[in-house]
């Protein structure tokens, strides 16, 4: 099967710049949302990347208008019956997402291979909420999606090699070099990053460092391009907290446990970058 018409659900940070990227490699992309405000801000972070793009001489009008031509959004999921992909990225919340693959596996083609950009949840419950578990695989994405260059392909025990394989020439379609991941929480960059950001919180909290000088500590002592504060805050702090509640449920070693700091900042909507305050602040965002 070719892939060419690319469904993706959700319009948020992550699916909007997965759709963004689908659509300059020359895929059909079609972007679902819930509400008609959460789409208009989804295409609103398309069309500001590709003005942002073109305004910085990195590509021309034309290309412009090729690739607004091959994006539109919708709020009807039956507009998927004619995908040959579709990624979710909605909220991680595992029983949203198994209603919404039961639904994709009702309206889209037989042939269609099913994908979750979830940073942590057990693929294998979406797939099981299906009648294609074969067709069904995680493509994790990075932040910010165009730009990253990495894509996981996570492979449950009942995924095909058909459907590895198909998505290993569209994560390399994209401009991006895939590795394959086992289905388990975390899958591989999680599983190593989440601890480090979770032990960077620690460390403040016990006061053994500011957080300026632990940002400052990984990026000029190690060449990280962010330190891990200034990284918590341009992931989410909400979306680390999930990620790291579903590696300790599968893993209760004290590495994966939430910090208490962590849980308190959530628990007061400082979420980073996008509420506008989390470990800095960010006031254009309010
Ligand atoms: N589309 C296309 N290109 C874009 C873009 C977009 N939406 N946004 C930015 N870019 C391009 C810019 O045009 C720029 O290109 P240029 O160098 O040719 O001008 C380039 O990306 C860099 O952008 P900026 O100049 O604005 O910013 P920086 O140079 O400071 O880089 C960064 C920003 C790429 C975010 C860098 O700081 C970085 O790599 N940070 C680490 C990010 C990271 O670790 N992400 C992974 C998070 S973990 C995750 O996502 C997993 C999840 O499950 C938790």
């Amino acid at each position: 099967m070719a892939i060419k018409k690319v469904g993706v659900v959700g319009g948020g940070l992550m699916g909007s710049g997965i759709a963004q990227t689908a659509a300059q490699a020359g895929y059909d992309v079609l972007m679902a949302e819930v509400g008609q405000e959460l789409l208009d801000r989804g295409i609103g972070r398309v069309e500001g990347a590709w003005k942002m793009l073109s305004g910085k001489g990195r590509i021309t009008d034309t290309q412009a208008h090729e690739y607004r031509g091959r994006f539109r959004g919708t709020l009807a999921l039956e507009e998927f019956s004619d995908r040959d992909l579709v990624i979710e990225a909605i909220i991680e919340n595992q029983d949203e997402k198994r209603k919404l693959f039961a639904q994709l596996d009702k309206i889209t083609p037989k042939r269609a291979i099913l994908a979750s950009n979830t940073s942590s949840l057990p693929i294998i419950e979406m797939a099981a909420a299906t009648g294609r578990p074969a067709q069904v695989a995680g493509l994790h994405f990075f932040n910010p999606a165009p730009v990253m260059k990495l894509v996981e392909i996570v492979r449950t025990i009942e995924t095909s090699d058909e459907t590895v394989e198909e998505l290993r020439g569209f994560a390399q379609s994209l401009g991006k070099t895939p590795i394959i991941a086992k289905d388990t929480a975390g899958f591989v960059v999680n599983f190593l990053l989440i601890p480090y950001m979770l032990s960077a919180v620690r460390m403040y909290e016990n006061g053994l460092a500011t957080k300026e000088d632990i940002d400052t500590g990984m990026k000029l002592g190690c060449g990280y391009p962010m330190g891990p504060f200034q990284l918590l805050d341009y992931v989410g702090l909400d979306t680390t907290l999930y990620a790291a509640e579903a590696i300790y449920k599968e893993y209760p070693d004290p590495a994966y446990a939430p910090p208490t700091l962590l849980r308190r900042m959530v628990q007061a909507g400082r979420m980073g970058m996008k509420s506008g305050k989390g470990f800095f602040e960010y006031p254009e965002k309010r």
